[in-house]
């Protein structure tokens, strides 16, 4: 049987396990898809385990997805880009980081038919994620994108990579056509993201790539002022679809079934 991991800390609260493993069912493959909670020193032993085929593919998530990239052989050309590994496997004995982020955002977009092509963004954080959320902007030509973030260094160092961003202080705002809370801000109940939304309007979009709770207070302020919302589990759903892909070559069906299977946790 083959196995599979995600890598995070937390990793508890991960639906990647059900997700795939409902996906292996349905393709009938013989394989297993479990979680694990590891530190930075573990990193170095886990990934040891793909080179000697103990274990066949490893996701990854918060905070190690740019911590991994060391003791991988090889990366994508999108993992080298954004500078972030999602998702691990061995390729003609070489241990491979790849980022299927990059596709999840767009397919995300994609699914709830939002043409982006031309948009203002405006992007909230410089976390792990950010840098697969502006490739995929790019890639689907946007006119702008304006970042902001808490510790103005991070967002000094994204423009390093990326010199097109316009950086603006924390708490100020801007126009937009599509607003992006890429932060960790959202995640308990009490966060709330300090922004004066004044003459926003009532045909942006308000996106957060946080799926639990499925609707933050940024996405209900958002909806409150009459924007369309969205929250980051399309995004999520098709990193792993495309992950998917890459380990077991078959491209397993996103529908009705998968979203009520991670609706009912
Ligand atoms: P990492 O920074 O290790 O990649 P992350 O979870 O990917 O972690 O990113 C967390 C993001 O949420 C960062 O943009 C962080 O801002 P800082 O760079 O200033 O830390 C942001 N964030 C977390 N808590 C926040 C808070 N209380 N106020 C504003 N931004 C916050």
């Amino acid at each position: 049987m083959k196995k599979y991991l995600v890598i995070g800390n937390p990793i508890k609260h991960s639906l990647s396990p059900k997700l795939h493993n409902y996906w292996i069912k349905e393709s009938g493959i013989d394989a297993v898809y479990e979680k694990k909670q590891i530190n930075t020193t573990d990193i170095k032993e886990i990934i040891s385990k793909i080179k000697n085929d103990k274990i066949k593919g490893i996701n990854v998530t918060v905070p190690f997805k740019k911590l991994v990239i060391p003791f991988l052989h090889e990366l994508t050309p999108v993992a080298k880009e954004t500078q972030s590994v999602n998702t691990i496997y061995k390729k003609a004995n070489k241990v491979i980081g790849d980022n299927t982020d990059v596709v999840g955002f767009e397919r995300g977009l994609k699914h709830i038919n939002y043409d982006v092509q031309g948009k203002k963004v405006f992007i909230l954080g410089a976390g792990g994620v950010v840098s697969s959320i502006i490739v995929a902007l790019k890639r689907m030509n946007i006119s702008k994108i304006i970042l902001s973030n808490r510790t103005q260094r991070k967002a000094e160092d994204l423009k390093k990579i990326y010199p097109d961003l316009d950086l603006v202080s924390w708490g100020d705002t801007v126009n937009f056509d599509m607003i992006i809370n890429a932060t960790s801000l959202g995640l308990k109940e009490n966060d709330e993201i300090k922004l004066n939304y004044d003459g926003v309007g009532s045909d942006k979009l308000f996106y957060d790539v946080i799926y639990n709770p499925g609707k933050t207070k940024f996405l209900l302020k958002g909806k409150k002022l009459g924007n369309q919302i969205e929250n980051g589990q399309a995004m999520f759903v098709y990193q792993a679809q495309l992950a998917f892909e890459i380990w077991h070559n078959i491209k397993p069906k996103v529908d009705e079934k998968v979203f009520s299977l991670l609706q009912n946790d």
